[in-house]
């Protein structure tokens, strides 16, 4: 990772983050016939490290957030970097360009992101086609599809129809689905969702379609948790939460571009989260996925301390570049000895 730090980050920092980042996912996706060569120098297979939610097992707790392969264009180079899973998305039912440009900020001091994408994707139809090819280990995150700032407002039954299309059109491709229900950054995503009725109208609609994948609802790190898992729980398809960015500028972070801030100042509030939430559920029923700043092995093992059975990442690949799992999957099991756990899954929750 020094060479990445040293040699190749500052050449990539010269240049427009968003056109860095559509360049790389190109890039990766017409390598992606490297990856099974490239696997065994990135995967780590431990025993101590695997994690299994329900019927899915992944080699470790760690994957690669939503919101970098945002139209699954690169799962298999993406997986082969030893990442466990690779979330996709987040995918809407029809295509979207997302936000106005620039859209996409650095913030290198603080070792954030500002992002305010507004969800571009290729939509559902053309995720299909491409997941139908993948065999690596693939969590969908899905969407309403963002029509952009002048589009008139949706009604409610066009939103959770734009869920419920993607849901049927995705599911028997995902190994997992995860429903992003907070958005920062678009109109329907700050809000919406907020309204229990409107959640519980979506899984109502869910429960009639037959979810048949572990599906996990994806809410801002400073929502109201006591209202979700009281509706959440009313449906037993719901495997758990994942932990999204909240809206506005954590502290300490000025800045005058729009958007949410990922990476090193999202922790705290992630971190906070992810104890939160693991206080009000029942384990044995829900599993947590958390992200939010995960640099080092130490980062992902306090989250999973906190409660998370999943941890993922996505600014710190930006920072540290492509060796950034393999340093934390290999960090772990140092981290496990040290307090004398025999397997991650005994951390869980331990310091909540
Ligand atoms: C550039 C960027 C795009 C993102 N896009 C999405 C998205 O489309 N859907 C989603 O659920 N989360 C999205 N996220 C949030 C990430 O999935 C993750 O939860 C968050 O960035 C915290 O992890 P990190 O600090 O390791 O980046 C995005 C984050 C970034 C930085």
């Amino acid at each position: 990772m020094g060479v990445y730090r040293r040699v190749v980050r500052p050449v990539l920092f010269r240049a427009d983050p968003e056109w860095i980042h559509d360049r790389s996912i190109r890039l990766a996706g017409w390598a992606g016939f490297a990856a099974r060569a490239m696997a065994p120098c990135f995967a780590t297979d431990d025993d101590r490290l695997k994690v299994t939610v329900g019927d899915l097992r992944f080699s470790s707790p760690l994957g690669l957030a939503a919101g970098f392969d945002k139209s699954a264009r690169a799962v298999p180079f993406l997986a082969a970097l030893g990442f466990s899973h690779v979330e996709v998305g987040s995918v809407s039912a029809r295509p979207s360009a997302g936000n106005p440009r620039p859209r996409l900020f650095r913030l290198p001091a603080q070792q954030g992101i500002i992002v305010n994408y507004g969800l571009p994707n290729d939509g559902a139809d053309q995720v299909a086609t491409r997941l139908a090819k993948s065999t690596a280990p693939v969590g969908v995150n899905v969407v309403n599809t963002n029509y952009g700032p002048d589009a008139p407002e949706a009604s409610d039954d066009e939103i959770l129809d734009d869920y419920v299309h993607t849901v049927t059109r995705l599911q028997d491709l995902a190994g997992y689905l995860c429903l992003n229900l907070s958005c920062p950054n678009t109109r329907d995503g700050r809000g919406f969702f907020q309204d229990q009725g409107r959640l519980r109208a979506l899984l109502d609609r869910l429960a009639d379609l037959g979810v048949r994948k572990p599906l996990f609802l994806k809410v801002a790190a400073n929502a109201d948790f006591d209202p979700l898992l009281a509706t959440a729980t009313e449906f037993g398809f719901v495997t758990g939460f994942a932990v999204n960015l909240a809206p506005g500028k954590p502290q300490g972070v000025r800045s005058g571009h729009p958007g949410a801030v990922s990476g090193k100042p999202a922790e705290p509030a992630a971190d906070k989260a992810i104890r939160d939430l693991y206080r009000r559920i029942d384990p044995a029923r829900h599993t947590i996925i958390g992200s939010g700043g995960v640099f080092t092995a130490a980062d992902a093992y306090r989250k999973l301390r906190l409660g998370a059975t999943l941890v993922q990442l996505l600014t710190s690949l930006v920072y540290e570049g492509p060796g950034i799992a393999r340093s934390i999957t290999r960090g772990l099991p140092d981290l496990l000895a040290r307090d004398g756990f025999q397997r991650v899954s005994e951390v869980v929750g331990v310091d909540a």
